[in-house]
């Protein structure tokens, strides 16, 4: 079995997902969709246990106030091309940050949680300021306004304008849906990466990096791309007919741990569902719950976490090829948590590998190749 399918790779006390069911800290996510805000997930995460009010205003002001980004990180997004990847800009400028934290090789747990707040904050400004900059707008300064919630500043960095309450509400819900899952491949490269000692801005690197294939973290892009090629609920059964046949992969079903149901795909269902109403168009949503049908019925495979969020982050009107920076603002969070773990109880993370090639007994020098 490849992939390391099953194997446990490490002890965590962040998350769990077992029987189906998921846990942050033991919460299930459940109660964390519907109750929490994505600060107070921050801080369950990387505290190991829910915020006072007190504590969260706290951690709310210092994200705000950490938000804004060194001048030279626009000069960086000026010297690419409006096409370029933008996984690529946001895995180049977090690598970038490293030039202006002077802690970045402390890893005490203060200057880690230091680092930890201002990353958090800096990949929302990024993320707008990716989008400003392409579309030859001015980046908004995170310090010119005062925000409410990261989901609230982020949307208004990216549109320029006060996000509507429901927007900037299903944002955060989903925020809190994408913010952890245990040892998921981009987790475990940020685990991996600081294991060796590392610092904290290359495990968040090698995390972006890993997120970026569309094994991961880009599946809830191209769900978008398959809505918009299918274009009309009525020629959803055509085209996963014509996919199944061909033995394609159908971005947005299936999952490596969840073998019936992703428990995070019925809260981005019921967002989809609601902000279609809202928009006064819902053909995606429809599509969408269209296409979950058929597939379940002829794979019996189930939407995960990618699937609803592309109709959601439409509806939203963020651009589609941000969708997986999305995915990896929330998911700092819970990169971060392990990072911060991992740093704790450090042991550098070298497995064993089966040897199956040639075994060769005698050298052969190069006069007789
Ligand atoms: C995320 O790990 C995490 O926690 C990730 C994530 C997180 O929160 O971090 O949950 C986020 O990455 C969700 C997954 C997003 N990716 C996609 O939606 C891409 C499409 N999905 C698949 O490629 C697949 O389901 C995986 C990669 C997600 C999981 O694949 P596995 O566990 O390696 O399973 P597999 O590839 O061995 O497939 C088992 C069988 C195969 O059939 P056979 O070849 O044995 O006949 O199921 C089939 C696969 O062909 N299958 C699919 C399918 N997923 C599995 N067939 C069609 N479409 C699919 N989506």
């Amino acid at each position: 079995m490849s992939g390391l399918t099953g194997i446990v790779a490490c002890e965590t006390a962040i998350s769990s997902i077992e029987n189906g069911v998921l846990r942050y800290r033991g919460y299930t996510i459940d109660d964390l969709a519907t109750k929490a805000t994505f600060e107070e997930i921050i801080y369950l995460l990387w505290y190991g246990r829910l915020p006072n009010r007190l504590e969260l205003t706290a951690l709310k002001q210092d994200l705000l106030e950490s938000a804004v980004l060194p001048k030279k990180i626009y000069d960086l997004l000026h010297l690419y091309e409006p096409w370029g990847n933008a996984m690529a800009k946001l895995r180049t400028c977090v690598s970038f940050l490293t030039h202006f934290d002077d802690e970045v090789m402390d890893h005490s747990f203060a200057a880690d949680h230091r680092k930890a707040i201002r990353i958090m904050a800096r990949m929302a400004a990024i993320v707008a300021a990716i989008e400003r900059i392409r579309t030859d707008l001015e980046p908004i300064e995170p310090d010119a306004i005062q925000f409410t919630s990261l989901a609230e500043m982020f949307l208004w960095l990216l549109k320029g304008e006060k996000p509507e309450p429901l927007a900037a509400k299903a944002l955060d819900v989903c925020l809190v849906l994408h913010a952890e899952h245990e040892l998921n491949a981009s987790t475990f490269a940020s685990r991996v990466t600081v294991s060796t000692m590392s610092d904290i801005y290359s495990g968040i690197v090698s995390a972006i990096g890993t997120l970026k294939g569309p094994l991961h973290g880009n599946a809830n892009e191209q769900v978008a791309n398959m809505l918009e090629d299918i274009g009309d609920i009525s020629r959803v059964e055509e085209y996963i007919a014509g996919k199944i046949a061909r033995k394609e992969r159908i971005m947005g079903f299936g999952h490596r741990v969840y073998k019936h149901g992703d428990p995070r795909a019925k809260y981005l269902k019921e967002l989809a569902k609601e902000l279609g109403e809202w928009r006064g168009d819902t053909r995606w949503y429809d599509m969408s719950a269209k296409i979950e049908q058929l597939v379940f019925a002829k794979k019996g495979l189930m939407p995960n976490v990618d699937f609803y969020s592309a109709s959601v982050y439409t509806y939203l009107g963020i651009p589609r090829d941000l969708f997986t920076l999305i995915f990896a603002i929330s998911r700092t969070s819970g990169w971060m948590a392990h990072i911060l773990e991992q740093h704790d109880n450090n042991k550098l993370i070298r497995p064993r590998a089966q040897y199956i090639g040639k075994k060769h007994d005698q050298w052969l020098p190069i006069e007789d190749r």
